[in-house]
């Protein structure tokens, strides 16, 4: 079966591109990339990780393969077909790395991401997650609980969202040298699903530091959420009074909501999301609501329409 069965968003993005580029421009936004591509090195072997301990929540699920984890990505800053990530990711640095942490917290905070992850055991979660492209996979993250971040940095009670922002550098980020998505990516929380213990702030995958395409050095991982609320390689967390803006509700509203928790009621305009195809297998599998965690989050949105808050 062929991987890429259903359209995915980056060919309807190409066409807004080529709509608002012009045809012209694309082919030489095109020639940038390829020479982008051209210039990068493949990143570098990661290291190993110490977990302290497997974590709650951990599904039985066999994880996907750690090459399939590495080489399938989404990761735009690098390039818009799975496999650029992996071929292009290189070129980011993420040592040294520094997080801001600010906004509405007593406690703001510049702070480098080797002092971040002392402060925080590191557990092994292996959860399932749910692409909005209609595929799946099963995940050994290794990270910390966001929640715990947060409540160190003592939240005022104007804090009712959470505000991410990945790195805008297109030195070590070749694909922003293209206005395929609006720079730097953005991604939002409510507070309570930022602090619910199953949302992990991930420092890496097999036991070992995050390689650089799945988010490195430190990506947010949210398993009840379609994959793209997963912001990678974040500089600034910031906590704010009203919701903030998210990089793929912005570029087509009516395609990708705030929330976007796994719903297999809520068709995608262009595709169904009844079911997906686990990476690695033939035979596709019903998608859960909540890709299966609803025990743990459903409360989250008691009385909530989630036909209309998609
Ligand atoms: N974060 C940034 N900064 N840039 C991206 O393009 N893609 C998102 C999300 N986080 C993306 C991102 C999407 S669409 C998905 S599905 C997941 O990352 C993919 O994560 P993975 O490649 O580790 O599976």
């Amino acid at each position: 079966m062929a991987r890429d069965e259903i359209t995915p968003p980056q060919l309807y993005l190409h066409r807004r591109e080529f709509l608002a580029l012009g045809a012209g421009s694309l082919a030489s936004a095109t020639a940038v990339l390829a020479t982008a591509r051209a210039c990068a090195a493949p990143p570098p072997p990661a290291q190993k990780l110490s977990i302290a301990v497997r974590g709650k929540f951990t599904t039985e699920e066999k994880p996907t393969s750690f090459e399939d984890l590495t080489h399938y990505n989404n990761f735009y800053e690098f390039g818009t077909d799975k496999v650029d990530p992996a071929q292009n990711a290189g070129s980011l640095r993420p040592h040294p790395w520094q997080i801001s942490l600010e906004g509405e917290i007593k406690k703001p905070q510049i702070i480098d991401i080797d002092q971040l992850t002392k402060q925080f055991p590191l557990e092994e979660r292996v959860y399932r997650m749910r692409c909005v492209e209609a595929w799946s996979m099963v995940i050994p993250w290794v990270g910390f609980s966001l929640g715990n971040l947060l409540r160190r940095l003592e939240p005022t009670s104007r804090a009712k969202y959470v505000a991410f922002t990945s790195l805008h550098d297109p030195t070590q980020m070749p694909g922003q040298k293209r206005s395929v998505l609006d720079w730097p990516y953005v991604e939002g929380l409510r507070i309570d699903e930022a602090m619910h213990p199953l949302t992990l702030l991930a420092v890496g995958l097999y036991g070992q530091v995050l390689p650089h395409q799945n988010g490195a050095p430190l990506r947010l991982v949210v398993p009840w959420k379609y994959g793209f609320k997963g912001i990678k390689s974040i500089v600034k967390i910031r906590l704010v009074a009203e919701q903030p803006p998210t990089t793929w509700s912005r570029m087509a509203p009516r395609e990708y909501g705030f929330y976007a928790n796994v719903n297999p009621q809520v068709d995608h305009p262009r595709w169904s999301q009844a079911k997906e195809r686990r990476i690695g297998e033939l035979t596709k599998r019903k998608t859960l609501p909540f890709n299966g965690y609803a025990t743990e989050v459903a409360q989250l949105y008691a009385g909530m329409d989630l036909a209309h808050n998609y």
